[in-house]
């Protein structure tokens, strides 16, 4: 879980009434690991939800519920609060609370320090799906994102009440995600980024395969890293059993050529094209239609392979290519290897990782291949590298050409 863009925030999260409070208590234990600084705030219902000793235990700060409260020096919490805050942030949003706030309502201390505020303001909305469809609250909804509110969510799936539909609030690991997206600098904003990550699976018969070691997490952080940054991210995967980076469009693929066919599908469309996946160089010719089995005769089975496409080479000689970076996981020599994969690709930037034993591991280091050369960047987890990637990406890219 990354940490640089929320470290040193000083959030105000405002708690309303509904089931989902108790995954407050989660996203605050998130929020602070992240070090970020949590002044709960909660209306009287949120209290019937979750009690306020919780919320002052996990956020390490007092509690307030009224504005009543004697505890600010000048009796003003409603405009102290917001004063210190880098954003306001709404978890779980009601359905009463998003009507109060695009009508600019301030009848208790949560709402009247909304319209008090002078910062951003982030709302998650939680609710049945009867109430979030309900023409009242999609026209409340309208409006608080013309006001310029960020409206998080909100997620589909079961609801607390039995039924199936949208409302449900988003995990509290969403929740984070979509709040460390918003403080993250919007460096490829308008930028479309299509990735891919994870090995391929290359079958020989219904039940085995060839595939290789990688565990997809770097190129998922870099999804998540290039979605941060403000980028419309395409994420093609291939076997691996990782969580979707909050607002990535995944599509799962299992074969080299299944790969490649998706990316030629999305790639006129890319701006920037980033081939992370451990590709697998061969497959056999023909897999076998049933299972192979053993023979009394114990013959061993013979497989002939043939070539797979190779996606980053193919992409860089498109016409119009998208800026193309390349990985490569050398065994030795990746100084020299590197550069020569570099140039016999065609890309502007390839990323070695220095031994292959990164695979599965959560940290990495690399080297940058550039025509201008060669730049080792130090050890780091494979989030923020993702993130120090991106920005090296973005630095990179001519200025408006790319967008086609
Ligand atoms: C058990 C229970 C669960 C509720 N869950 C929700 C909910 O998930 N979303 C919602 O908008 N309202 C929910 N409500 C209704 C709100 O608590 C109610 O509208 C309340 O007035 C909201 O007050 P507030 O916006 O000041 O927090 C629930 C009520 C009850 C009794």
């Amino acid at each position: 879980m990354a940490t640089a863009e929320l470290a040193g925030k000083h959030l105000v999260l405002g708690m309303t009434g509904g089931i989902a409070c108790y995954k407050i208590a989660e996203l605050t234990r998130l929020l602070t690991k992240a070090g970020a600084t949590v002044q709960v705030v909660m209306t009287e219902a949120a209290t019937q939800f979750i009690t306020p000793v919780t919320m002052q235990a996990l956020s390490g700060r007092p509690v307030y519920t009224s504005q009543w409260d004697a505890r600010m020096a000048n009796n003003m919490a409603h405009i102290d609060l917001s004063r210190e805050a880098d954003a306001i942030v709404i978890a779980p949003a009601s359905t009463d609370f998003l009507a109060k706030l695009a009508h600019g309502m301030a009848d208790d201390l949560l709402s009247t320090l909304c319209v008090a505020r002078d910062c951003p303001l982030l709302v998650v909305p939680a609710m049945n799906r009867q109430m979030w469809q309900n023409p009242a609250t999609q026209r409340n909804v309208t409006q608080l994102r013309e006001d310029g509110v960020q409206v998080l969510g909100p997620d589909s799936g079961p609801q607390a009440c039995g039924e199936i539909g949208d409302g449900r609030m988003l995990e509290a690991a969403a929740t984070y995600e979509a709040i460390a997206s918003f403080f993250s600098p919007k460096i490829l904003a308008g930028r479309r980024v299509l990735l891919t990550a994870g090995p391929t699976f290359e079958p020989l018969d219904p039940v085995r395969g060839i595939t290789n070691r990688s565990s997809g997490k770097m190129g998922f952080a870099l999804a998540r890293a290039a979605q941060q940054a403000g980028a419309e991210v395409h994420l093609v995967a291939g076997p691996v059993a990782l969580e979707t980076p909050w607002g990535v469009f995944r599509e799962d693929v299992q074969t080299a050529q299944q790969m490649h066919d998706a990316v030629m599908r999305s790639v006129a469309d890319a701006d920037i094209f980033i081939g992370v996946a451990a590709v697998a160089d061969w497959r056999a010719d023909h897999a076998s239609e049933h299972k192979i089995k053993k023979t009394a005769e114990r013959t061993l089975p013979t497989f002939t392979f043939v070539e797979n496409p190779d996606i980053l080479a193919t992409v860089a000689k498109l016409p119009h290519p998208p800026f193309a970076v390349g990985f490569a996981a050398e065994s030795g020599d990746l100084e020299v290897h590197g550069e020569e994969k570099r140039a016999r690709k065609k890309v502007p930037l390839l990323i070695g990782n220095l031994g292959p034993l990164t695979f599965g591991l959560d940290d990495n280091e690399v080297i940058l291949f550039a025509a201008g050369g060669a730049t080792k960047l130090p050890r780091a987890d494979k989030q923020t590298l993702a993130r120090t990637l991106i920005a090296e990406i973005a630095k990179r890219l001519p200025d408006s050409s790319l967008i086609r």
